[in-house]
């Protein structure tokens, strides 16, 4: 269980649902979170229509204006009042582009943007800790969201999907298998002190539905949830109820059973 006294949190991709959710739910419930925005204002004005109070936002939000693939803003994202965060959590994604190509029809705006970001966060973190000894000992636990369909285990995508993830999105798909392989290699590496982080999570989200909304979804008890090893095979699932579980099992009970694992979820 964490402390949330104690734990501070940094949101990459919280204009994003998914990420979006678990940042509001992570602000009602107290914690102070960092997040990184390339337009603040968009931010904002997504807290306020959903009814948080600028009182809240004011007392336990630090919106950092930059780009999640330059390490200066990283680096600053990751440090809350000068010191180095509990959790991370990563929405990031590039917007769809669709292209004349019957082979693929649907492309990305930045089709390298997952992997190139997760680079940044790991280079932005080295060098923290180089500059602070200190923060080093302090490993956070960071959880990021990517897709069914690109599982090395059983099949994770129900048969009525399967045209729409191996072929139409098989673009999408390139950069978020080189993001979750840069994740599991940093967590292999054999040296503890060489692993920055103390867990890291893959939430496999299945086709995501319904926008900024924290509640829109069907409650996060609702999902079947999965590993890659068994994974919990679905259609759809609300962003709202993906960003909810990310802070209802991982934020607040510290990664629980997940640490390490590729967790797939459903509705
Ligand atoms: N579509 C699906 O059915 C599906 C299924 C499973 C998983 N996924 C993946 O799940 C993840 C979350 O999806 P979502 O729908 O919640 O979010 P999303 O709408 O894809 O939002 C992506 C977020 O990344 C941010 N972003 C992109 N490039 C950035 C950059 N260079 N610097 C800083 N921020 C940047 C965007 O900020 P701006 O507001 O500035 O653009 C936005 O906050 C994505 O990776 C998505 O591909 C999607």
């Amino acid at each position: 269980m964490s402390d949330k006294s104690n734990s501070t949190i940094a949101i990459f991709g919280a204009t994003g649902g998914c990420a979006n959710s678990t940042l509001v739910r992570s602000l009602l419930a107290g914690y102070d979170v960092s997040a990184l925005a390339r337009t603040p204002a968009k931010l904002t004005s997504q807290l306020l229509a959903q009814g948080l109070p600028q009182e809240t936002l004011d007392q336990h939000l630090t919106i950092v204006q930059g780009d999640a693939t330059k390490v200066e803003n990283v680096k600053r994202t990751l440090l809350l009042d000068g010191k180095l965060v509990s959790f991370i959590i990563s929405g990031l994604g590039g917007k769809p582009v669709f292209q004349k190509s019957l082979r693929k029809p649907v492309s990305i705006d930045n089709p390298d943007i997952c992997a190139t970001a997760t680079e940044t966060i790991l280079n932005a973190l080295r060098e923290i800790c180089a500059e602070n000894p200190s923060a080093a000992a302090m490993k956070p636990l960071l959880a990021y969201v990517s897709t069914t369909g690109i599982s090395n285990g059983p099949e994770d995508v129900p048969f009525g999907f399967r045209f729409l993830y191996h072929v139409l999105l098989a673009v999408p798909h390139v950069d978020k298998r080189k993001m979750e392989s840069i994740w599991t290699s940093h967590m292999a590496q054999p040296e503890a002190s060489e692993r920055l982080f103390r867990g890291v999570v893959g939430v496999r989200a299945s086709l995501l539905t319904g926008g900024i909304d924290y509640k829109s979804g069907k409650g996060w008890k609702t999902l079947r949830v999965g590993v890659e090893e068994k994974p919990a095979v679905g259609y759809t699932i609300a962003r709202a109820d993906v960003g909810e579980w990310i802070f209802e099992q991982l934020i607040k009970k510290d990664g629980g059973e997940w640490v390490g694992k590729s967790v797939t979820l459903t509705s």
